[in-house]
Formats: C-alpha cells, structure tokens, sequence
C-alpha cells in the first residue's frame, strides 16, 4: 500500500512500473465499465485552483472503482472564505475520506497538508512545484503510444512556471532518456532540475529554437505559459504565443512522433493538428482515468 503521493522524486522506477502496469489492467473498466474495488470508500477532493481534467478524471476514476467522492466546491463557499488555514482544513477533511487530492497555488502544500493529515495526500499540483499524478499519466501516454525507455522528447514552453515539465522531467530521468528544453530565455527549467537531470546521467539539450528539435524526437510535449504565476503581467505578453504547431511544422518531423499536451491549450497546438496522427492529446487525457485508478486503488484498496 502507498501512502502520500506528493512527488515523483519519492517514487522508484520499480513502484512507477507497477502503476503504470496496474493502469493498463483497468484501462477497460475506465473505458465505460465498472468495479467494485474501491465500493464503500470515501475521496475527498480539494481544488483551490482552476481545474477541469484533473478533478474529473479523479471523480471517473474514483466512481468507476464504486468509490464515492465528496469536493468542497469552489473555495468561495467553503469556510476558506472564512479565512480557515490549510492545516485546519486538512485536518477535518482527513476525518471525513479515506484519502485526499489536493490542488493548491502554494508550492509545498501537499507535503504541508500531509503532514496534517490522517489519510493518504494525494497533490494534484502546487503552484509551479509539481504535479505527479499528471506525470504518470504521461508516461502512460509515451510508453503506450510511442516508447518510453530510451525515449527523445522535447519539452518546450513554460519550464519555469510549469509543474507538469518538472514533474515530468525528473521521471524521464529513470528512463535513460535525451531531454530537449526549449523555452524562451526568461522561462528557462530551473537549475536545481537541470542538475538532477545531468547528475542522473539524463543528455539534456537546452535550446530557444524548437526546430533543433522538432525534427529528431519521438516525443513533441508542448505546454501552456502559465500566464497566473508571472509577477508581471506584462512580461507575459513578451513571451505569450512564443511556439505554436501548425500543419506546416510537421512536415520535418519523424514520422511516428507523437505530439502531447497536458492541455489547457490556448494557442500552442493549431485545431489542424488534431486530426494528424501524430496528435495524442485527446487520448493522453483519457489516460488520466485508468491511471488514477491504479493510483486510488494502490492508495485505498
Ligand atoms: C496542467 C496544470 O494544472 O498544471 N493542467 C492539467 O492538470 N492537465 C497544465 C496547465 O494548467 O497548463
């Protein structure tokens, strides 16, 4: 049984194989079936941030297993509108659940809040920090739809502010992956990441220009700029709309790359992308229901 999972740096390769093979075994119960796995069991979910993926696929998941879910709703009508702390909150909720996902703007949180808590912590991403649960749906995703030992895949967009690439980048590390950053200069992956990543053995490449590249990975992960983290609103408009896919990129691309998204898009990847073979994000997001079951059921089974 797992306790916490706050992030992937606590996971071994070994428990990152068992989930994602534990995945795949429910993946047809995901796919409009049902279980009685988790029947009688309580999920508490506790987003503080915008969600709409995240939240439901857990709510799917949890639902599918026989599991029920209870959500405090938005943070308005919750007694954080009283100006409750996160501690108190957790503390109470952990009496009402056998286990909690949270989603909070402040990096730390869910270690914080597990700390406070009775029951499984689940982070479903604090602030720019990580987003674990994200990652394993994506290497579900690579190691479904592409290859995920040995892979070569680019990361572009926002490195500096977005959880899922740094998340992501510290299990490719396990993978003996090649990483490719590309970022615009003020949103570059941060050095503390970077050095595990070399320290790892990881080949990582950091370039600004993303047609060195388009042309030689398998992999093509492209990212929102998290325009609700910049301290300034106008230096997000330097950098806002930096890389876009259209049809016309894909012409240099390796012909079984696979492009992914954690989505929201907003103007990353053109609609004319979607219909391409190499578009997998619809399908990625869809993953994030059997991998979230394996995730609960590892947690409260
Ligand atoms: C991501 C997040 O919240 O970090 N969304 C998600 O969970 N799929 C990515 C984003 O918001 O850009």
């Amino acid at each position: 049984m797992m306790q916490h999972v706050i992030g992937i740096k606590d996971f071994s390769r070994g428990t990152i194989d068992a989930i994602l093979n534990r995945a795949a075994e429910l993946e047809s119960v995901a796919c409009g079936g049902s279980s009685n796995i988790l029947s009688g069991r309580i999920l508490a979910t506790l987003f503080y941030e915008p969600s709409t993926r995240t939240r439901l696929s857990f709510d799917s998941a949890m639902k599918r297993l026989g599991g029920n879910v209870i959500d405090f709703g938005s943070i308005e009508v919750s007694s954080i509108a009283k100006g409750e702390n996160l501690a108190d909150t957790i503390s109470v909720v952990s009496g009402y659940a056998d286990a909690i996902v949270l989603r909070h703007p402040k990096e730390g949180a869910a270690r914080m809040a597990s700390e406070f808590s009775s029951v499984p912590v689940i982070n479903a991403g604090d602030g720019a920090g990580q987003h674990p649960t994200q990652t394993l749906l994506d290497l579900y995703t690579i190691r479904k739809e592409s290859k995920l030992d040995g892979v070569k895949i680019a990361l572009v967009g926002d490195l500096k502010y977005g959880r899922t690439v740094h998340s992501l980048a510290h299990a490719l590390s396990m993978y003996n992956s090649e990483i490719y950053l590309v970022s615009p200069e003020q949103l570059k992956m941060p050095d503390s990441i970077k050095d595990d990543l070399t320290k790892s053995g990881t080949k990582i490449i950091e370039t600004t220009n993303i047609d060195d590249a388009i042309g030689v990975v398998d992999v093509l992960y492209l990212t929102r700029i998290q325009k609700e983290r910049f301290p300034d609103p106008a230096e997000y408009q330097t950098v806002a709309g930096s890389y876009k896919v259209t049809k016309d990129t894909l012409n240099e691309v390796k012909d079984d790359l696979i492009i992914m998204h954690p989505l929201p898009r907003v103007n990353e990847i053109d609609p004319d992308v979607d219909s391409t073979k190499h578009a997998v994000y619809f399908r990625q997001s869809f993953y994030g229901v059997p991998v979230r079951m394996a995730i609960l059921s590892m947690v409260m089974a």
